[in-house]
C-alpha cells in the first residue's frame, strides 16, 4: 500500500503527495548509509588499513555498497516482525519495505559486478590458495553470495504490479517468504572472515570488520523474525 492511501491516489495533488513520501523514503535513509558506510570503509582499511587512495573508487566503496545493501535488505525484512510487535510505532512504515527491498537487491547487484571486477590475486589474497585457485571456504562463500542474491529475486518479483492480484493470497506470501532465507544465506556468505572477527589486536584502528558489522545486522534481523513468531505464532507477518 503506498504511503496514506487506502487506494489509488485520485488527483494531482495526492499523487504527488505520494510521491513525494517516496522519494523521502528512497533517498535519505539510503545515502546516509552509504555515506557513513564509506567514511568508516575508508577509514578502515586507507586511513588505518594499508590500502592507498586510488583503490578507494571500487575497493573500498565495494565495502559501503554491500553493506548498505545488507542494512536496506535487513530493514525491510524486520518492518513486518517489527510491525507485529509494536503495531502503534512500526505499522504506518510498512509500505516503505518495498522501497528498502527493492534499492538493497540493487547495491546488492551492484556489489556482485564490483566484487567480480576485483576478485583476484592482487585484490583478495584470503580468497585463494595461489593465483587463479579459490580455497574451499572462498568457494563456499562465493556460492552463498549467488544464492543470497538468487533468493532475493522471489521477493522481487513478489513486489511487480500486478503480481500480487494475479497469485494467491498463499503462494504469493510463499514468494515473500523465500526471500527471508536472503537473512540465513549471506551471514553464510560473509563466513569466509570469522576468523578475523576474533583477533580485535589486529583490526586497523581498532575498528570491527564489516563482515562483522553486517553479520550482526542479519542475525537482528533473524532474531527480530524470531521473537515475533514466538510471542503471536506462526502467523503471517504483515
Ligand atoms: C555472486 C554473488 C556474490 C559475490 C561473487 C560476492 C562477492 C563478495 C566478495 C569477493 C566479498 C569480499 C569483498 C572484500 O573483502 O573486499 C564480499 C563481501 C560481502 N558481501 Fe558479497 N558477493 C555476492 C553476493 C552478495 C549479496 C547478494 C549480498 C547481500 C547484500 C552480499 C553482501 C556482502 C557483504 C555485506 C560483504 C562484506 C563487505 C566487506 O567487508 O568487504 N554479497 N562479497
Amino acid at each position: 500500500m503506498e504511503p496514506g492511501f487506502r487506494s489509488s491516489p485520485s488527483d494531482e495533488a495526492q499523487r504527488e503527495a505520494r510521491d513525494r513520501a517516496v522519494l523521502r523514503t528512497c533517498l535519505p535513509l539510503p545515502a546516509a548509509l552509504l555515506l557513513v558506510t564509506a567514511v568508516y570503509a575508508t577509514v578502515r582499511y586507507v586511513v588505518f588499513g594499508p590500502w592507498p587512495v586510488g583503490h578507494i573508487p571500487i575497493y573500498v566503496f565495494n565495502k559501503a555498497v554491500s553493506w548498505t545493501a545488507l542494512t536496506l535488505l535487513a530493514l525491510a525484512l524486520s518492518l513486518g516482525p517489527a510491525a507485529r510487535l509494536w503495531p502503534a510505532r512500526f505499522g504506518m512504515h510498512l509500505w516503505r519495505r518495498r522501497y528498502w527491498g527493492l534499492i538493497g537487491f540493487v547495491l546488492a547487484t551492484v556489489h556482485i559486478l564490483l566484487s567480480l571486477a576485483t576478485l583476484n590475486y592482487a585484490y583478495q589474497r584470503a580468497f585463494f590458495r595461489q593465483a587463479f585457485e579459490f580455497t574451499p571456504i572462498a568457494e563456499f562463500a562465493m556460492l552463498c553470495g549467488a544464492l543470497t542474491w538468487l533468493v532475493l529475486l522471489a521477493p522481487l518479483v513478489a513486489s511487480l504490479p500486478g503480481v500480487r492480484a494475479a497469485m494467491s493470497a498463499r503462494y504469493w506470501g510463499r514468494l515473500q517468504a523465500i526471500g527471508r532465507l536472503a537473512l540465513v544465506l549471506v551471514v553464510l556468505h560473509l563466513s569466509y572472515a570469522v576468523a578475523g572477527w576474533f583477533v580485535p589486536a589486529q583490526w586497523p584502528g581498532g575498528l570491527p570488520p564489516i563482515t562483522l558489522w553486517s553479520a550482526l545486522t542479519a542475525l537482528l534481523a533473524l532474531g527480530l523474525r524470531v521473537a515475533a513468531r514466538l510471542r503471536f505464532g506462526p502467523g503471517d507477518m504483515p
